[in-house]
């Protein structure tokens, strides 16, 4: 074609695909062109810009590799990343939400009552619930791999004091779906924003703060796995999270406890909290593993 226009260049790309092109390829890639053409035309987008456009991706480019994934960062502040969360979040079951770059393979296990808070200072959170399946019943030894920031607000690849496992660890449910530990509160930080998203986000006039929260990834047989975090009701950065991952059904309560009323048994910190603690009450709620995907 030779006749191309600003107008029809999008239906003139549509015609170049291969005959035996995938269906899925052909309907996402012109998708793209077409949205890509309709914002280039939408803001009458320069050579300048366009340039800067490129010259961002390729400093992205630049900057990842296997310990940080800035075109993750890129989705994720964007709310691609959420976006697409959400689209396949099934009514009735427990929310996903971004899973970030500080999960570690391989957690340690921990026993049910186990505690992550180590030597670290601070009053004890006790979080327990159960993993329950759509209709409410039991899932039995559901796997719960979790992972939060030390209260220096740094996950354990972010600081060589810790250990990589520190806050970190893999709770399987017992026969009644019941999981329970204790830790520390984790704190609000920031996404790293010394690359380019950072100037993304400064030229927005965006903080790069995401509220308090605890990571979860669940899974059982027959079960879709659930990629999740929860977040504390009276966080600053509640509403504002940056990589817009709070959901209503993820938001739980510190509920304050008087000191000495700490379980006698059942938890490694039995016998060893003194002063006030608090607990935290959240369900997992997991969708069957044949639900509908798209
Ligand atoms: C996190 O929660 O760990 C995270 C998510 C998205 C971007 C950066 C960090
Ligand atoms: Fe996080």
């Amino acid at each position: 074609m030779r006749n191309l226009t600003p107008e029809n260049i999008t239906e003139v790309f549509a015609s170049y695909f291969g005959k035996d092109t995938d269906p899925r390829v052909r309907e996402v890639l012109v998708a793209l062109a077409r949205n890509l053409h309709d914002f280039a035309r939408e803001v009458r987008l320069t050579h300048d810009e366009w340039r800067k456009g490129l010259d961002f991706l390729e400093w992205a480019g630049r900057i990842t590799g296997p310990e940080r994934n800035e075109f993750v960062l890129l989705s994720d502040v964007l709310g691609l990343s959420s976006l697409v969360d959400m689209m396949h979040s099934v009514p009735g079951a427990t929310s996903s939400s971004v899973l970030g770059p500080f999960h570690v393979s391989n957690p340690p296990p921990l026993p049910l009552g186990g505690d992550l808070k180590g030597d670290w200072e601070g009053e004890v959170v006790l979080v327990e619930g159960h993993v329950r399946d759509m209709e409410g019943n039991p899932v039995p030894g559901a796997k719960i791999d979790i992972w939060q920031t030390a209260p220096n607000g740094k996950y354990s690849s972010q600081d060589p004091q810790m250990d990589i496992h520190e806050f970190h660890a893999l709770l399987t449910a017992d026969e009644n779906g019941w999981y329970g530990f204790t830790t520390l509160r984790p704190v609000p930080y920031t996404v790293p924003d010394d690359g380019p998203v950072g100037e993304i986000l400064r030229a927005a006039g965006r903080h790069p703060w995401r509220p308090s929260h605890l990571h979860m990834i669940v899974e059982a047989d027959g079960f879709r796995t659930l990629v999740t975090e929860i977040f504390p009701e009276d966080d600053p950065y509640l509403d504002e999270d940056t990589v817009f991952g709070v959901r209503e059904d993820l938001v739980m309560r510190y509920e304050p406890q008087p000191a000495g009323t700490f379980p006698a048994e059942g938890f490694a910190l039995s016998g060893k909290v003194d002063g006030p603690w608090s607990k935290v009450e959240f369900d997992l709620i997991l969708a069957p593993a044949d639900v509908e995907r798209r």
